[in-house]
């Protein structure tokens, strides 16, 4: 992390968990054990119907809501599909565009850079996703693959929106294996992802980006992944789903940066 420079940012991603009931509950349980310091901004992503519970929730508190995914188009015959103003209008201030399930659903990275610019227009701010796969590691194509995803997605952001973009790195063969990438594993793609942000916009930009890790982020191992310079946050799948481990690792922000 380094908040001189930019936000760090704790989100969770609850992928296909909890009902509406159970969002509230959560949330009730969440509100009685928030940390009153201020040194991260905390998000969580639900699932779209959850939204509504979860935005009503935690209305009086700093925790913003986001969803899971989004549409592309503005509206029209779109079956069941959600636009990016419906989300907006809904109370929602991020959401996750491109994470790894998604793309092994058959989503494209034409698709994701076309959510990318839609999330912008709407005034979200998209965590847009990227990771290798064990084969992709193991042939040491890493850097090259996610370079590819990061600027295949950002095609036409513009130079005064780059910074609204949060970046996560989450090595497929690290999410929900419970075998997370090493603090130095994580810290060379996310320092990576780094230069070729700079290489597109400009080193001040890059410099203020915030680049999350996911992929079995715990409350465990959360504060030596972010106590690495260009960590500035993670995307927590499955500690996210639990109260106390969700706290535990916006805990962990708590920790002096350069
Ligand atoms: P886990 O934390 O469950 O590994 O999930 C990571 C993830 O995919 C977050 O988007």
């Amino acid at each position: 992390m380094n908040r001189k420079y930019r936000r760090t940012v704790i989100a969770g991603n609850w992928k296909m968990n909890k009902t509406p009931s159970e969002t509230k509950e959560f949330m009730t349980a969440l509100k009685g054990m928030l940390p009153r310091g201020r040194w991260c901004d905390i998000a969580l992503c639900v699932p779209a119907v959850c939204i509504p519970a979860a935005v009503r929730a935690m209305r009086e508190t700093r925790v913003s809501i986001g969803a899971e995914n989004c549409s592309p188009n503005p509206s029209g015959a779109y079956t069941g599909e959600i636009s990016t103003g419906m989300l907006l209008d809904a109370g929602c201030k991020y959401v996750i565009i491109g994470h790894s399930e998604r793309r092994a659903m058959g989503e494209t990275d034409q698709q994701i850079n076309a959510k990318v610019l839609a999330a912008l227009n709407a005034g979200l701010i998209p965590i847009l996703c990227c990771g290798e796969s064990l084969e992709q590691r193991e042939a040491g194509i890493t850097s090259e693959w996610i370079a590819m995803q990061i600027k295949l997605a950002l095609l036409g952001v513009p130079e005064d929106k780059i910074r609204k973009v949060v970046i996560a790195y989450e090595p497929i063969w690290a999410i929900g294996t419970g075998r997370t990438a090493t603090p130095e594993q994580a810290e060379e793609v996310c320092e990576h992802i780094r230069v070729v942000v700079r290489k597109l916009y400009s080193s001040k930009n890059a410099r203020a980006i915030s680049i999350l890790y996911g992929g079995s982020m715990n409350e465990k191992n959360a504060y030596e992944l972010l106590a690495q310079p260009d960590i500035d946050g993670g995307l927590i799948g499955g500690a996210s789903l639990v109260p106390e481990k969700f706290v535990q690792i916006i805990e962990a922000a708590n920790q002096p940066t350069d």
